[in-house]
């Protein structure tokens, strides 16, 4: 048997880097020279999944990238789940993937066998999702990361932005959070097979299947929840769409013993950065304890799609997501109500 290799060895904590979080990241982009240009979609202003170019009235570009350090140890999963995520934009903006290009650092110390597995695994996900891998860019780094950087289409009438939510929809999350914490519990080898094997289910599945049935309704708003987690993401879409949203926090879909994992503090940096940046914006409450926050604020790998759309189509939508197979952990976790003091209240 070949010896296995701990791939998230390689990832360094993030150390001096973590002051860099969404707050000093939104004020360095805000000092940037402002672009314009008529056929320009979307661009930065909304923080949506990918940026979007029009090309005809029928035809619109839909450009995004992703890329991160290994968050499993096998390097096949890895792959899977960094391509999963990256393709996963489009699928939020309601498009079809068409050209995917690997982004690939690899140190020298690992084999050319484990990075032969990652790209194997990426390719698998690019096949999966229809589109062609046609390139990529490769360098040297003592912590590997990989990702994909794709092109897709949509029909710029049938676009999906994180902006679009209306007072009277619902909200329909499609895949389970916590996967920040199960990721963090693993490394440190306290994680449950249950929870390491689900995570990484719904890390590897393409939000293709969530998406090719909300194609069938009127979307309203959508968005895949990341790194800046569910508080993040419905965050932006609450804000971008003037509107307050309101989740019940009984109806969120969790990984299994993740709220274990936040009280034995095998929290991911990023959930504290987060919090700092998100906090003050959000209305909790009382009874939530300070634990169960951690899951809110948990940045989440390859997460699902949040999605807003009319109340009177939301029990339709998530009865068919709950009978597919990839996507059967769906749930109505909230509604979005006319604009408040706050954007977001978690009750
Ligand atoms: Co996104
Ligand atoms: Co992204």
């Amino acid at each position: 048997m070949k010896e296995s290799v701990k791939l998230t060895q390689f990832a360094k904590s993030a150390g001096c880097a973590a002051k860099i979080g969404p707050k000093v990241l939104a004020e360095i982009v805000g000092g940037l020279p402002k672009f314009f240009d008529e056929h320009l979609l979307v661009g930065t202003e909304t923080n949506d999944d990918g940026a979007v170019y029009q090309i005809s009235d029928e035809l619109a570009l839909i450009q995004t990238l992703d890329f991160f350090p290994p968050v499993v140890d096998e390097p096949s999963l890895f792959g899977e789940i960094a391509a999963a995520n990256a393709l996963s934009d489009i699928y939020a903006m309601g498009g079809t993937p068409k050209i995917a290009l690997n982004i690939v650092a690899f140190p020298n110390c690992l084999g050319q066998e484990v990075l032969g597995e990652i790209l194997q695994g990426g390719a698998k996900k690019v096949q999966e999702a229809g589109a062609v891998l046609a390139g990529g860019h490769s360098i040297n780094d003592e912590e590997p990361k990989y990702g994909l950087s794709v092109a897709g289409f949509v029909n710029p009438k049938k676009m999906w932005k994180n902006s679009g939510a209306e007072p009277g929809d619902a909200l329909i999350l499609t895949k389970p959070i916590g996967t920040g914490l199960v990721n963090t519990a693993a490394k440190a080898d306290m994680v449950s097979e249950t929870s390491r094997k689900l995570a990484i289910g719904q890390m590897r599945c393409l939000n293709y299947y969530a998406s090719e049935i909300l194609k069938d309704y009127e979307v309203h708003g959508c968005t895949d929840v990341t790194g800046f987690s569910l508080a993040g993401h419905a965050l932006e879409m609450a804000e971008g769409s003037q509107v307050t949203i309101k989740i019940d926090t009984k109806k969120i879909p969790f990984l299994p013993d993740v709220e274990e994992y936040a009280k034995m503090g095998l929290v991911p940096e990023g959930t504290y950065r987060n919090k700092e940046f998100l906090r003050e914006k959000i209305k909790l409450n009382d009874t939530i304890k300070e634990s169960f926050e951690d899951l809110l604020f948990d940045p989440q790998t390859s997460g699902g799609l949040l999605v807003s759309l009319k109340k009177k189509d939301a029990k339709e939508v998530l009865k068919r997501l709950q009978e597919q197979e990839q996507t059967r952990y769906s749930k109505i976790v909230g509604e979005v109500e006319e604009k408040q003091e706050v954007h977001l209240i978690f009750l």
